[in-house]
């Protein structure tokens, strides 16, 4: 596949590009899920079942997210780049509900699992910022109902966002990027099939072999700081 400078590109990133940024994964053996069970904390039936859990959860990752400590790294900032200096468009849709894609200045990004500084009422639908706790007491600034303020995040069992706008992009790109997801979860792990049914160039760049690393015309293997800045460099360097 000859890439030209008015090929359109798709990436899909996953928890392993904020690794190194120092938030956990879900499935590595020091992963969120190894942590916490998802049905209890990801899921309607969890929230309904024990909503000040569930906003626990996500008021302890929030409080990781506002961690100084925790910045983007060098693979967030390459895409950024990528963004800036690639002729063609560029989407990145991410999986991760951090801000750290936002924080290193990428433009046209579509959070297809929400974003954790966010928060929804679920009596208006209200989207409101939250950089701070949530709980079951809080009030709806919008329409005053108490308790009905959730994270606006997207639980499995729930429509993801965007998708019509992801499926629009994977139909036209002629490169598709999977970066640090471990491709278990749908329909983001099926998002190279996509690609791939369109003529895509399809790459995946993780620390390991993803679940549908055998769909991938290409892989480099490693971390994400070290071969998302050499493969964005390898592509500029066609212009
Ligand atoms: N660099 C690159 N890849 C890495 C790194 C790193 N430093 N560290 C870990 N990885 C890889 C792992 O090898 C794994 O393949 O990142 C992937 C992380 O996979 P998961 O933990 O399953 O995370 P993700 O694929 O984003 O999960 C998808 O599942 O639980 C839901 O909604 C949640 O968005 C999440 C979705």
């Amino acid at each position: 596949m000859r890439l030209l400078s008015t090929s359109p590109i798709v990436v899909l990133t996953g928890a392993g590009i904020s690794r190194e940024s120092g938030l956990h994964t879900f499935r590595d053996a020091d992963g969120i899920w190894a942590q916490v069970r998802l049905e209890d904390v990801a899921t309607p039936e969890g929230y309904a079942r024990d909503p000040a859990r569930v906003q626990a959860f996500y008021n302890a990752r929030r409080h990781g997210l506002n961690d100084p400590g925790v910045v983007p790294n060098a693979a967030h900032f390459a895409l950024a780049n990528l963004e800036r200096l690639w002729p063609a468009d560029v989407l990145v849709v991410t999986q991760n509900i951090d801000d750290l894609h936002e924080r290193a200045g990428q433009q046209r990004l579509i959070h297809m699992h929400g974003e954790l500084l966010k928060a929804f009422c679920t009596q208006c639908r209200v989207v409101e910022r939250c950089t701070s706790d949530l709980s079951v007491t809080d009030a709806c600034p919008n329409c005053g109902a108490v308790g009905t303020l959730r994270p606006d995040v997207v639980w499995f069992g729930e429509m993801p966002y965007q998708m019509e706008r992801i499926y629009e992009a994977l139909a036209a790109c002629d490169l598709f990027v999977s970066i640090g997801t471990s491709g278990n979860v749908y329909p983001a792990a099926g998002f190279v099939a996509e690609a791939r049914a369109n003529g895509a160039h399809t790459v995946e760049l993780n620390l390991e072999p993803s679940e549908g690393a055998t769909l991938f015309a290409e892989s480099v293997l490693g971390p994400a700081t070290e071969v998302v800045p050499g493969f964005v460099n390898e592509l500029l360097a066609l212009l």
